[in-house]
Formats: structure tokens, C-alpha cells, sequence
């Protein structure tokens, strides 16, 4: 007798527990319907609805990659930002809810800048930038990242979202000589979200994030503020009078962050917390007149 779904989703959703899955009936959930091709109502309203064997073996073979803690948005390929669709690749991070609130601060400072040119330092997916991008028509932007399957997935993802023109990506290392050349600069708002783990907690990360996430975009050195030490000198230079810089945070790095923005000559420093609480945003201006839209 075939399998019925609620059989399916009973089991898969026992075994992801085991291996340490805390939402395990959600996830299985997820991969079932995305096989099947259903909303999670339709699953829970037919859980008789018999599975045919090549159905039962595409569903188990999601869930025993969910099993090795592989994220859900990974086995998907595609996760949500700020309500858009990224395309993921092996050597993009993952975009976090978190991250949205460097994206709020930063369209905020740009009300009032006519047709602003944005610069997104590490752009992985694209995810900062294509959002600032999609919430203002006259925007364009850049982005660089070291790794060239993140470049990749920035422009296959712009491209899908309809940004292309008004988005350019290229690989780029800012650890290398020179690097702020043929950037196109200067800017109206420099955006990043820069690898802040301290090299040290890498290793006790939960696996989805350790395993999956791709090192160079966890790793920021001893104390994980080395890419903020390279970055913030550079930021007078990139932008404009009045333009602004919005960087995201790690978990206790806003005081520390804030002070390289000053020592680099930047006022205005604000500090951004997300919706659970944590600072993770730092904002700052460089000194000057910003232009202002007629
Ligand atoms: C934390 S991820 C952020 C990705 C994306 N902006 C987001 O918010 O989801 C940091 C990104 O910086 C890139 N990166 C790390 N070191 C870099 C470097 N020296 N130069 C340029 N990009 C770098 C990584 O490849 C990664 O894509």
C-alpha cells in the first residue's frame, strides 16, 4: 500500500528531529510541499493523499539532505530578502531577516538624494544592494566580492529581478592594493555586510551556518573586526560630501564599529538595532554638504 503524505511528514519530521532539527515539522513541511507542489494548508488539510513511490523517494531525498543539517533555503536554492526572490550558490552567504535592517537605515538616509549611486562592499547575492535598487528607481549600484561564484549569483539574481541596468557586479578584493580604483566612485551610500565571526567561534557555529555558509564570508579575523579596520579608512574616499556608509554588525561590535567610523572622520554615527533587539546596523556620514533633489 503506497505511503500517505501524513505518514511521510510524521517520519521525516521524527528523524529531523533526532539530528538535532528544532523546526522540523516546518522544514519538512517546506521540502514536502516543493516537491509535491503544495502550500503547507493543502498538506495539512489531505494528509490521506497517497504518495507514489517516485514522490515518497524525491521527499526522502531533501529530507536526508535537511538531515545532515543542509538549510532549507539551500536544498530550495533560493531564499527571501527584504520580499525579493536571491538565487543561492556555494560560495554565497545566505541572506539573514537580520541584514534588512542595514537596508531600512540606509534607504532612510537616502530620502532626499536624487538618483543616488550605491556601492555594496561583499555583495554575496546581491541582496543589499538589489534591495536598495528595487525600493529606489533611480538608484544604481556596484558591488564587489573576493569570491566569483558570489559575482556570479549577484547578476544572474539582478537580472531576474529586472535590476541588471541599473546594477553592476565584479570581483574584487579589498585586502589588495589599490582596490578602490575603477570602482566608479565616489558614491552617495556605501553598504556591507563584511565577515564579522571572530575566527575562533567559527568552529562551535550550529552546522546550517558552519558546514553551509561559505568561510570567507563568516571569517573576520582574531576579533572579528578586521574587515571594519581595513574598510573604514577607505570610506571618506568613496564617498561623496555628505554621503553615507551602512554597515551591518555582529552581536556587541556597534561600539567598536562605531568608534573606527569616527576615528575615519565620520559624524552623524547612528546605531540601528534589529527586530530582536540587537544593534546591528551602524550608520555614519562623511562630513559635507549633501546634494539634495530639487
Ligand atoms: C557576510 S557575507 C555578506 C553577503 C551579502 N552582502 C549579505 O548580506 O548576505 C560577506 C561577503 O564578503 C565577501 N568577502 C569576504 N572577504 C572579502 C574581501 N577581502 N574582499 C571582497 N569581498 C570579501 C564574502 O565573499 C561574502 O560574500
Amino acid at each position: 500500500m503506497a505511503d500517505t503524505l501524513g505518514d511521510v511528514l510524521a517520519a521525516a519530521a521524527a528523524r529531523l528531529r533526532r539530528a538535532g532539527v528544532e523546526t522540523a515539522r516546518l522544514d519538512v513541511r517546506l521540502l514536502a510541499g516543493h516537491v509535491l507542489g503544495l502550500d503547507a494548508a493543502a498538506m495539512l488539510t489531505h494528509p490521506e493523499r497517497p504518495l507514489s513511490a517516485a514522490e515518497a523517494a524525491a521527499v526522502e531525498a531533501l529530507v536526508a539532505r535537511r538531515e545532515r543539517r543542509e538549510p532549507v533555503a539551500r536544498i530550495l536554492g533560493s531564499r527571501e530578502f527584504y520580499g525579493l526572490p536571491f538565487v543561492l550558490a556555494a560560495e554565497t552567504l545566505e541572506p539573514r531577516p537580520d541584514s534588512e535592517t542595514v537596508v531600512e537605515a540606509a534607504l532612510e538616509a537616502l530620502a532626499g538624494i536624487a538618483a543616488p549611486r550605491v556601492l555594496d562592499l561583499g555583495t554575496g547575492t546581491g541582496c543589499l544592494l538589489l534591495a536598495v535598487l528595487a525600493s529606489r528607481p533611480d538608484a544604481r549600484g556596484v558591488g564587489i566580492d573576493a569570491a566569483a561564484g558570489a559575482v556570479a549569483a549577484a547578476a544572474a539574481n539582478a537580472a531576474a529581478l529586472g535590476l541588471a541596468e541599473r546594477a553592476a557586479f565584479r570581483q574584487g578584493d579589498w585586502n589588495g592594493a589599490d582596490w578602490t580604483r575603477d570602482l566608479g566612485g565616489p558614491f552617495d551610500l556605501v553598504l556591507s555586510n563584511p565577515p564579522y565571526i571572530p575566527a575562533a567561534e567559527l568552529a562551535v557555529l550550529q552546522p546550517e551556518v558552519r558546514d553551509f555558509d561559505p568561510r570567507l564570508a563568516l571569517d573576520g579575523g582574531a576579533d572579528g573586526l578586521a574587515p571594519y579596520r581595513r574598510l573604514a579608512p577607505a570610506l571618506p574616499g568613496l564617498l561623496v560630501p555628505g554621503g553615507i556608509a551602512a554597515f551591518e554588525v555582529g552581536a556587541g561590535q556597534a561600539a567598536a564599529v562605531s568608534a573606527l567610523f569616527s576615528g575615519a572622520e565620520l559624524t552623524d554615527v547612528r546605531i540601528f538595532s534589529d527586530l530582536g533587539g540587537v544593534e546591528r546596523c551602524v550608520r555614519a556620514r562623511r562630513a559635507g554638504k549633501p546634494e539634495v533633489s530639487s
